[in-house]
C-alpha cells in the first residue's frame, strides 16, 4: 500500500477503515503556547482576532508548520455562533457573559439566525483554509460547542467548578433549560452544516462540561442533544468527533450518540473503553496534555502505548485529552507528533 495522503488517513481512521498508522492533531493545537501565536495575537483581542480572517487562517495554519500537527482546525472559539446570537461577551480569557440567560425571556431573546449570515467570517476562513490545504491534502476540521456547554457558560456567565446556577436550573426550572438546549441545538445543526458546506472534512462537537452530571442526568439533557446534532449533520461529507471531558461514566451513552469518534480524556484507559463500545466507533485521545512537559524520550513510549491500546478500537486518532496549555512546551508538542511519525 503506497503512503496515504493525510486526509486519507485522518479520514479513514474517523471511519474505522484500515490504516497504517493513528493520525494526529492536538486539541487547541493554536494558542498561547506558541511564540508565534503570541506574536500574531500582540495587540488585538481574541475576539478581534476570530473576526479578522487573514489573521485566522494564519493561527489555523501555524501548528501544521510549526508542530507538525496532521490536521488542522479552524481557529474560532465555541463561543463565536453565540455572538452571532446577539449575545454580549468578552473574553478574559475565557468566556465572560454581560447578562446571564435565567429565564424563558432571556432565552427567547437569543436570535435564531442564519450563521451563514450573522458570523460570516467564520465560513470564508473554511473556505481559504480548505484552498490552502488542498493541494497538500490535509484534512480541515470545523468544530462546534456542544449545546450543554454553552448552556452552562450562558446560565453562569461564566466558568465555574460546579456549574451550580446552571444546576439550580436544571433541577429546578427544567423547562427553561430545556427552551435554551432546544435553540442552541438549532442553532450548533446549522452552524456545523454551514463549515461542511464551507469545506470542513470532518466536525469536533465540544462538550467539555457534560462530564459534571450523573450518568442519568447525562441520558436525559446530554445525549438527546447530541443524537439530534449527529442525526441533521451532513455526515456523509464529514464524520463526527464527539469530546466530553471527565466522561468516563458517561462513556457508554457516547456510544449512543451518532458520532463516528468519541475523543476521550487520559482518565479512561483506551483499551478498557475499546472493549467497551466495540465496533460501534473509533476514538481519539488520550494523553494528558501536561504529559508534554516529560522528555522526548517517555512522550515516545507512551505515544507507542496509545497506539497499541487504540489498535482493538474500530480506529484510532492520536490527540490529547484535553487542549494544549499556555505552559506546554513547544518541544513536548513536537516530540508528540514525531513520535507518531515514528510509528511502524
Ligand atoms: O483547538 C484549536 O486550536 C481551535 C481553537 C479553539 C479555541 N477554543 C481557541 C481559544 C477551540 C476548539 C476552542 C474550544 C473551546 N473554547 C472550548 C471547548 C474545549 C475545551 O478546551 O474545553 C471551551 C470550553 C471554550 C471556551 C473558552 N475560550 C475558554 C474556557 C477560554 C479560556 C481558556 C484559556 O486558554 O485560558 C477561551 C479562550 C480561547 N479559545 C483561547 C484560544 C486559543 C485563548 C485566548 C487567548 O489567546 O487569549
Amino acid at each position: 500500500m503506497s503512503e496515504p495522503t493525510r486526509s486519507e488517513r485522518f479520514l479513514r481512521a474517523c471511519r474505522g477503515e484500515p490504516v497504517d498508522r493513528p493520525p494526529v492533531w492536538l486539541m487547541r493545537q493554536a494558542g498561547r503556547y506558541l511564540p508565534e501565536y503570541r506574536a500574531v495575537r500582540a495587540g488585538v483581542s481574541f475576539l478581534e482576532a476570530c473576526q479578522d480572517v487573514d489573521r485566522a487562517v494564519e493561527l489555523s495554519l501555524q501548528p501544521l508548520r510549526l508542530v507538525g500537527t496532521e490536521a488542522v482546525i479552524l481557529f474560532s472559539d465555541i463561543f463565536i455562533p453565540v455572538v452571532g446570537m446577539g449575545v454580549d461577551l468578552e473574553f478574559r480569557p475565557g468566556p465572560v457573559i454581560a447578562q446571564p440567560i435565567r429565564t424563558l425571556a432571556d432565552v427567547e431573546k437569543l436570535a435564531v439566525s442564519d450563521p451563514r449570515a450573522s458570523v460570516p467570517y467564520v465560513f470564508e476562513i473554511l473556505r481559504r483554509l480548505r484552498s490552502e490545504l488542498e493541494a497538500e491534502e490535509v484534512p480541515l476540521l470545523g468544530f462546534a460547542g456542544a449545546p450543554f456547554t454553552l448552556a452552562a457558560y450562558l446560565v453562569e456567565g461564566k466558568g465555574s467548578k460546579d456549574f451550580a446556577a446552571l444546576k439550580r436550573l436544571m433541577y429546578c426550572e427544567p423547562a427553561v433549560l430545556h427552551a435554551l438546549l432546544e435553540r442552541l441545538t438549532e442553532m450548533t445543526v446549522e452552524y456545523l452544516n454551514a463549515q461542511i458546506e464551507a469545506g470542513a472534512q470532518a466536525v469536533q462537537l465540544f462538550d467539555t462540561w457534560a462530564g459534571l452530571l450523573s450518568a442519568a442526568d447525562y441520558r436525559e439533557w446530554v445525549l438527546p442533544t447530541h443524537q439530534a446534532i449527529a442525526r441533521r449533520l451532513k455526515r456523509a461529507a464529514a464524520p463526527l468527533i464527539l469530546y466530553v471531558n471527565g466522561g468516563a461514566h458517561v462513556l457508554d451513552a457516547m456510544a449512543e450518540s451518532g458520532a463516528d469518534v468519541l475523543s476521550l480524556d487520559w482518565r479512561v484507559e483506551l483499551a478498557d473503553a475499546a472493549r467497551r463500545v466495540g465496533r460501534r466507533v473509533a476514538l481519539q485521545g488520550n494523553l494528558d496534555p501536561c504529559a508534554l512537559a516529560a522528555p522526548p524520550a517517555r512522550i515516545a513510549a507512551w505515544v507507542r502505548e496509545l497506539r497499541d491500546a487504540g489498535r482493538a478500537a474500530r480506529g484510532h486518532v492520536l490527540n490529547l485529552g484535553h487542549g494544549c496549555l499556555p505552559e506546554t512546551p513547544v518541544a513536548g508538542v513536537r516530540a508528540f507528533t514525531d513520535a507518531v511519525r515514528a510509528l511502524t
